[in-house]
């Protein structure tokens, strides 16, 4: 099968289009014949030699795709060839086929085209493992997604204006925060001419947010602990803005926040199947509702990853960016 491999880490151009043997699936997993997917940052990550897949797993990138189930392994009882899904990866997405344990594997939402499915695994499941179950967002309260244009950002909005939150964001240009609007934000930061501590102070009558959804890292760290209400949640996801920032336990402690930081794809399978399984019972019904939509910026073939890419770096897409073999 032809699938995007990385012979030697680097920029956009590192991206190859190979030939390689298709997966068979083992026990417990299907394969899927792909239809399109989805590129997240950490592929970019990845292609620069920043990300390693876990030991043991596939090289080819791609953390999600939709497509139709093509071959069922051992003890798989769920799913049947013909098929129309959607899936969270560890990796090889990137590719005309590739296998998935059955239990990361959900079914494409009535009224969402097959290749637009692939927009949503990897935000669904990052969204709702970190706002909610982890950080248990509730009605009323307020909600800092910074990044609120990206992929992960654009279903933040959506599922905190569903559960009755009050959502505020950042992003970097006015275009930005016009779709960020209609998605649902209230409270839109320009963080290139304000400051996101000021807006949310001033906004909230210096209430602060209940819980923050973290990109940045490091950079975000002393405002973001600033920026959080009393008993407020800040779950960091990302470190667009390095590793190592300085953490104030005074003022922490005496908001009795809490900071919290994780990653998906290093989860183990059963907590993934866990995760999955709530995507579809509290974010499926959403979707198949249309009250939640997948955000598409762009669509491009697999042989041009390297275009993909280069469109994320430069962040101008608002949204996802999918490849479509
Ligand atoms: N831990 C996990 O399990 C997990 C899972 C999925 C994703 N993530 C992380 O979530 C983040 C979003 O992922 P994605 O795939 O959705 O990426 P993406 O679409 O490329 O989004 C990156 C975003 O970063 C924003 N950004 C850049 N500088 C910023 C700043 N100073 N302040 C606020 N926002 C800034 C960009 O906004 P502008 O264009 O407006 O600058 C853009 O919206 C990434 O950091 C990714 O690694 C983590």
């Amino acid at each position: 099968m032809k699938a995007i491999t990385i012979p030697k880490p680097g920029g956009p151009e590192a991206l190859v289009l190979s030939d390689v043997d298709a997966p068979e699936p083992g026990a417990g997993e299907v394969r899927v014949k792909v239809a399109a997917a989805g590129v997240n940052r950490a592929d970019t990550l990845q292609r620069q030699g920043f990300y390693d897949p876990p030991p043991g797993q596939t090289d080819i990138p791609g953390l999600e795709v939709s497509g139709v189930v093509d071959a069922v392994g051992d003890g798989v009882t769920e799913w049947v060839v013909g098929d129309e899904v959607c899936a969270l990866l560890v990796g090889g997405g990137y590719a005309e086929q590739v296998t998935v344990p059955a239990g990361q594997v959900l079914p494409v939402p009535k009224g969402i085209d097959l290749v637009d499915a692939a927009a949503l695994p990897e935000v669904a499941c990052t969204v709702w493992s970190n706002v909610f179950l982890t950080a248990n967002l509730q009605p009323g309260e307020t909600f800092l997604v910074h990044g609120g244009s990206s992929g992960i950002g654009t279903m933040a909005i959506q599922l905190a204006r569903e559960v009755g939150a009050r959502v505020a964001v950042t992003a970097g240009s006015q275009e930005k925060l016009d779709r960020c609007r209609e998605l649902g934000a209230e409270i839109l930061v320009n963080y290139r001419e304000q400051d996101f501590v000021e807006e949310l102070a001033k906004a909230t009558d210096g209430h602060g947010a209940d819980v923050i959804l973290d990109n940045m890292g490091a950079k975000y760290l002393p405002r973001n602990v600033q920026a959080l209400a009393t008993a407020g949640r800040l779950v960091v996801i990302g470190m667009q803005g390095g590793v190592k920032g300085e953490l104030d336990l005074g003022t922490l402690l005496r908001k009795r926040g809490a900071v919290i930081a994780t990653s998906l794809r290093a989860r183990p399978v059963a907590e993934k199947a866990t995760i999955v399984a709530a995507v579809r019972e509290h974010v499926w019904p959403l979707v198949t509702d249309g009250r939640v939509r997948p955000v598409i910026a762009s669509r491009h073939p697999l042989a041009d990853a390297s275009a993909a890419h280069a469109e994320m770096e430069a962040s101008t897409h608002i949204g996802k960016i999918l490849l479509v073999p």
